[in-house]
């Protein structure tokens, strides 16, 4: 298994915000944190494939924005921020040597971080970032290898996985006000911890951020491995757990 990262850019504290207020990030301590990252993801049985440093791109840490990867294919995106678009000339020439590429192409917009897996079944979030268009041809790619593609409403939210994400095939983590799952069994993150929510699935357990205990209890108490991470850096630059990987099988 690889996971595609990429260090702490220099300038990420220019990095897009979207519901949160700008406050210092110590540079330092999100390269710590990021170095944790890894470090856990490899206890985990991944392989660290690092990206190019890009220190000019403010929020190029957030490598899951720029591609949408599954076994046959991967989808290079056109994120929604126009800002972050360079970001992907780089993770296109790393995906190559893994996977056939196909880009989104313009008027088309999509984030990484609005899409999420379950099984055969891609939920999509329709957010600032990704657009009707974006979601068509996201549809146009996966179809023809037997997946589904299903536009999920957001409110409020940057990324509909801020709002969620799949502990297992059937089980969802998410926060009900800002998204609902019907159909899924569904554990609510903890009404103090807003941002709970984005948990990176591996075969070996959930990445949680450990500045949600209450939630990382709820997901404990299904019995469910947690492997918590501080992430309270890249929190300020709205980026979550997934965020900063692009998992290959
Ligand atoms: N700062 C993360 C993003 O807006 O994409």
């Amino acid at each position: 298994m690889i996971a595609l990262t990429r260090s702490v850019p220099s300038s990420i504290a220019n990095c897009e915000l979207t519901h949160l207020q700008r406050e210092p990030i110590d540079l330092e301590r999100a390269k710590q944190q990021h170095r944790q990252y890894e470090e856990t993801l490899a206890s985990l049985g991944y392989t660290i494939v690092h990206l190019p440093d890009t220190p000019e791109l403010p929020d190029s840490v957030f490598v899951e924005d720029t591609a949408v990867v599954t076994d046959e294919i991967a989808i290079i995106t056109r994120p929604g921020a126009a800002s972050r678009r360079p970001e992907t000339v780089t993770v296109a020439d790393a995906l190559r040597q893994y996977r056939p590429i196909v880009h989104i192409q313009e008027p088309g917009t999509l984030d990484g971080g609005d899409v999420l897996r379950i099984g055969k079944r891609f939920f999509v979030g329709r957010s600032d970032r990704t657009n009707e268009q974006g979601i068509e041809q996201l549809r146009m790619y996966l179809t023809p290898f037997g997946y589904s593609v299903e536009e999920v409403v957001l409110n409020d939210c940057l990324h509909l996985k801020t709002a969620v994400t799949a502990l297992n095939e059937t089980m969802v983590l998410l926060n009900p006000a800002w998204v609902r799952m019907p159909g899924f069994e569904t554990i609510e993150t903890d009404p103090a911890e807003a941002f709970a929510a984005n948990v990176l699935l591996t075969p070996r357990g959930v990445m949680m951020s450990a500045a949600f205990p209450r939630t990382i209890e709820r997901v404990r108490s299904r019995g469910i491995d947690v492997h918590p991470v501080d992430a309270s850096e890249l929190a300020k630059a709205e980026g979550g757990l997934t965020c900063c990987s692009l998992l290959l099988a």
